[in-house]
């Protein structure tokens, strides 16, 4: 057997990081904007994940010093893994912020080439910029080239004629080390539902690992997707909004082999819902209970008075005034 090169070791070096960072837990949770924040990667952790992703950070403006993006840029000092997802269309500046979130702790970076916002589609960033395959794959090598060492990841979605297909296929001969798909089309949006087939034919085209995502609300759609697509990772979004406790629940019915109720009972609800306010509170300051209200009207979703209680609960600025409406409305399902 020929030496192997630098390139090679670092190559090896990265897919068994990856392969144990997949392992690490059943269900992925998946990067969201104005959810994937540091209290909710925190929370999450305590759920078991293993994994965490941050929400995406715009390129340009981390190179450009945007006081903004560097304030969420919250993941400095957290447990790691840390996936850190990154956008841009430039591959000087991508490069860059790759070697910026590594800097600063980054286990994974992770390139968004799914995001169908208009204000990211619209620079050519997210869906926009796998449309453009040379352009997406001009970024994919200089985020390579920046951080050899490193993890890097890719989240797309789904493209007609195969686009998908040849796309992924690039990025893995680049040396990215694993696909996320997103089994929608740019076009779906968040629409219609997840197409798993797409997943299932990914993994047939990739040596590297396959995250699937789309649609898992419980832990059997979550097994339902590994076993229909073969892919390597399930990664669930809007599922663990309100019921973080699928990622917990996924992991005990891994290590036992039995089903767990998707919803814990209402008490334990109201406590996650509690540690989850203290989490933006001590992270996010006083703003941090305005940002959570999203969260609490789903952690209250289907208790008995949920609809009284969240017009008040929209009010809530501070903890103790959290606690105090949570106790006049759900009385005992509060936990001392
Ligand atoms: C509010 C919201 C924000 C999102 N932000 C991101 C993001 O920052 N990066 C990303 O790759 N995907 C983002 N997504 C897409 C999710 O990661 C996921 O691909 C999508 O929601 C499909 O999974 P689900 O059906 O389990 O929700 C976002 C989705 C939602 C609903």
């Amino acid at each position: 057997m020929g030496r192997l090169s630098g390139r090679d070791v670092f190559s090896m070096h990265r897919r068994e990081l990856l392969r144990r960072y997949l392992l690490l837990s059943p269900l992925l949770p998946a990067p969201m904007c104005g959810y994937s924040d540091r209290p909710f990667r925190d929370l999450l952790r305590t759920m078991g994940a293993g994994l965490v992703y941050t929400e995406m950070f715009s390129s340009e403006a981390m190179v450009r010093g945007d006081p903004r993006t560097w304030n969420v840029m919250d993941f400095k000092g957290e447990e790691p893994p840390v996936a850190v997802q990154i956008f841009g269309s430039r591959p000087d500046l991508m490069a860059e912020t790759a070697r910026i979130v590594v800097r600063h702790g980054a286990a994974i970076v992770d390139m968004n080439l799914g995001c169908p916002a208009n204000k990211i589609t619209r620079n050519c960033c997210g869906a926009a910029l796998a449309e453009t395959p040379d352009r997406a794959v001009a970024v994919a090598q200089a985020v390579r080239d920046a951080v050899p060492h490193v993890p890097f990841t890719a989240k797309i979605r789904w493209q007609k004629n195969n686009g998908a297909l040849d796309l992924a296929r690039r990025l893995e001969d680049l040396g990215v080390d694993a696909i996320a798909l997103h089994a929608r089309t740019w076009a779906q949006g968040y629409g219609g539902s997840a197409e798993w087939e797409w997943i299932a034919r990914l993994k047939e085209k990739l040596h590297i690992p396959v995250i699937g995502n789309g649609d898992i609300l419980t832990i059997e759609d979550a097994r339902r997707m590994l076993r229909e697509t073969n892919c390597d990772a399930a990664m669930a979004g809007r599922g663990l909004v309100g019921n973080p406790w699928l990622v917990r629940h996924a992991a005990q019915a891994q290590e036992t082999g039995n089903f767990f109720p998707e919803l814990p009972d209402e008490t334990e609800r109201i406590r996650i819902l509690l540690e989850h306010a203290r989490l933006m509170r001590l992270h996010r300051g006083p703003h941090g209970l305005i940002e959570f209200r999203k969260h609490c009207v789903r952690y209250i979703s289907g208790l008995p008075g949920a609809r009284v209680a969240r017009v008040e609960l929209m009010q809530v600025t501070e903890l103790d005034q959290l606690r105090e409406t949570l106790e006049r409305h759900f009385g005992s399902l509060v936990p001392s």
